[in-house]
Order: C-alpha cells, then sequence, then structure tokens
C-alpha cells in the first residue's frame, strides 16, 4: 500500500505545465539601468525604431536592461540602434548588431530582432540586455516585450494522484481485511469439522467395539 502510495505522489509531482507568461517593457518587473523614454499610441516611436508591436508600446534606453525569471525559455523582441550584447545568467549570448547606417538606409524595421533560449534548467535566470556604450553615436535600444515559459507544477494531476493514492489505500485495506475474515472463516470451519470428525470417529469406535461385543456375545457358547 505504501509503495503505490508513493510512487503515484512522485508522478503528481513530476509531471509540470508549461505556461508563456508575457512581460511587457511597462513591467516594473524589467529593470532599466538609466533614464528611460517610452513610445506609445500617443507618443510615435523616432524613425528607424519600429518596436512598439506589442501592446502599441516600447521603451527606449541609452543604458542597459535586466530580468529575473524563473522559468526554461525566454522569447523576447527588441530594436537595437548601434550594438548590444545579450547576457545570460553572466555567459553572452548573442550581439547584436545594427549600424546607424543601416538602420537609416533600410527603415524602420532594420534593426528589429527576436532572440530567444529554450531549453534552460527550471531555475532562476537573470536576462541583461547591455548596449555597446563606446560607439559614436551611442546605441539606443528600443524594448517591446518579451515572453518566458515557466514550468509549474501540475496541480490537478498533484490531486489526482493524491486521490488516487488514497483510493488504492483504501482498497488494500478492504482487500487485507476480506483476507483476514476468510482466513479466520477458514480456520472456524476447519476446527468444527475437526470437531465433528472426531465425534464420529469416537462413534464408529464405539459402535465396531459394540458390534464387536454383540459378535462376541454370538460366539459365546450359549
Ligand atoms: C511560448 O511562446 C513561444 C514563442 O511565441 C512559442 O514558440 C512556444 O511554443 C510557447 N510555449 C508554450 C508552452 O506555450
Ligand atoms: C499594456 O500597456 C498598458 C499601458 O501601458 C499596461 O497598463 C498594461 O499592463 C499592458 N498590458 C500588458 C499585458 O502588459
Ligand atoms: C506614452 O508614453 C508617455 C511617455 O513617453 C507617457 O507619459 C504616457 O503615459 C504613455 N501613454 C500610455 C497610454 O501608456
Ligand atoms: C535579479 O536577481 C539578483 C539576485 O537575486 C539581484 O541581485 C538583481 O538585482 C535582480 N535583478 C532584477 C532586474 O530584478
Ligand atoms: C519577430 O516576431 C514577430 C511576431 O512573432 C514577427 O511579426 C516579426 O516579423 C519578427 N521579427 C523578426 C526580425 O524576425
Ligand atoms: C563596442 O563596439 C566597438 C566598435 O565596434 C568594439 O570595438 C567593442 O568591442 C564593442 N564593445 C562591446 C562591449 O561589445
Amino acid at each position: 500500500m505504501h509503495r503505490s502510495f508513493i510512487v503515484l505522489l512522485c508522478l503528481g509531482f513530476v509531471r509540470a505545465i508549461l505556461q508563456n507568461i508575457t512581460v511587457d517593457d511597462t513591467s516594473p518587473d524589467i529593470v532599466y539601468g538609466e533614464a528611460t523614454f517610452q513610445c506609445n499610441a500617443t507618443v510615435p516611436c523616432p524613425d528607424g525604431l519600429k518596436a512598439g508591436v506589442f501592446n502599441e508600446s516600447a521603451t527606449l534606453t541609452f543604458s542597459s536592461i535586466a530580468f529575473n525569471f524563473t522559468g526554461v525559455a525566454f522569447y523576447a523582441s527588441l530594436d537595437v540602434v548601434g550594438a548590444a550584447t545579450i547576457i545570460l545568467d553572466g555567459e553572452e549570448l548573442s550581439i547584436l548588431s545594427n549600424p546607424l547606417s543601416d538602420v537609416l538606409e533600410a527603415g524602420p524595421g532594420q534593426g528589429s530582432h527576436n532572440i530567444s533560449k529554450t531549453g534552460l534548467a527550471n531555475i532562476p535566470h537573470t536576462l541583461t540586455i547591455a548596449p555597446n556604450t563606446t560607439l559614436i553615436p551611442p546605441t539606443i535600444i528600443g524594448f517591446d516585450h518579451l515572453i518566458y515559459t515557466a514550468s509549474l507544477p501540475d496541480k490537478k494531476s498533484h490531486v489526482g494522484a493524491i486521490v488516487g493514492g488514497v483510493l488504492a489505500g483504501v482498497a488494500v485495506i478492504f482487500g487485507l481485511l476480506l483476507a483476514a475474515l476468510f482466513a479466520r472463516r477458514r480456520k472456524l470451519i476447519l476446527r468444527r469439522n475437526q470437531r465433528k470428525s472426531a465425534v464420529l470417529r469416537g462413534m464408529t469406535v464405539a459402535r465396531q467395539n459394540h458390534n464387536a461385543g454383540e459378535e462376541d456375545a454370538k460366539e459365546l457358547p450359549t
């Protein structure tokens, strides 16, 4: 009973559901290094920056952007004019480079990037977007939004496992009780049968003795 209960419980803990969580550029969880500028439906983004696709808003900054999350993947959407390094947990993931001249030549959208990293361990991570500040003119980042994938324990199957475990336990206890009852009944029947056969044996012996007595009597000369 204990083993099946524990196995079911473990299944409940192992199963997890993946959930995408969207974080807009205006979220307080996104930490911008220095003075930022928000462009949106009322304050349009400057030429060359297409950002503002999600929720009609983007945040422009000349300094770094940091975000902490616990999950297994992230997907971020941003514009870069200049160059920026994407760093995850202190390790460089990639460098996005869009010189101002290219962006001005190609027009809005040239500096747009969708960056992502999947297959991460389900632990806390820090994402940093660091602009190259030595460039002239300085790098400008237009941050639109990001999505991270959280891995949450499946509560439903957890409850299911507990209910299943309890039901299994009850079934096993019921089975053991039944088995004990049957064993007791068998013992009683056996004992009764033994007693019965002992009585029968006694009667048979008595009858034999009696018959023998009669025969003896017959054989006796009269
Ligand atoms: C989360 O979003 C990304 C990008 O939009 C998508 O590729 C992925 O399949 C989504 N994952 C889940 C669990 O919805
Ligand atoms: C969209 O933007 C509005 C105003 O900036 C903000 O209040 C809201 O939380 C944003 N929505 C999402 C899903 O982030
Ligand atoms: C748009 O951005 C400006 C700052 O650039 C801000 O003052 C305003 O509240 C924002 N509007 C919305 C709807 O978020
Ligand atoms: C992320 O977490 C680290 C360590 O807990 C903390 O030092 C840092 O300030 C956090 N950054 C953000 C953007 O929340
Ligand atoms: C980024 O993704 C959005 C929607 O997921 C798409 O509309 C856009 O074209 C992509 N941009 C780039 C540069 O791939
Ligand atoms: C910034 O850009 C300059 C010029 O392209 C380059 O030499 C330098 O290594 C870059 N710095 C970083 C931190 O990427």
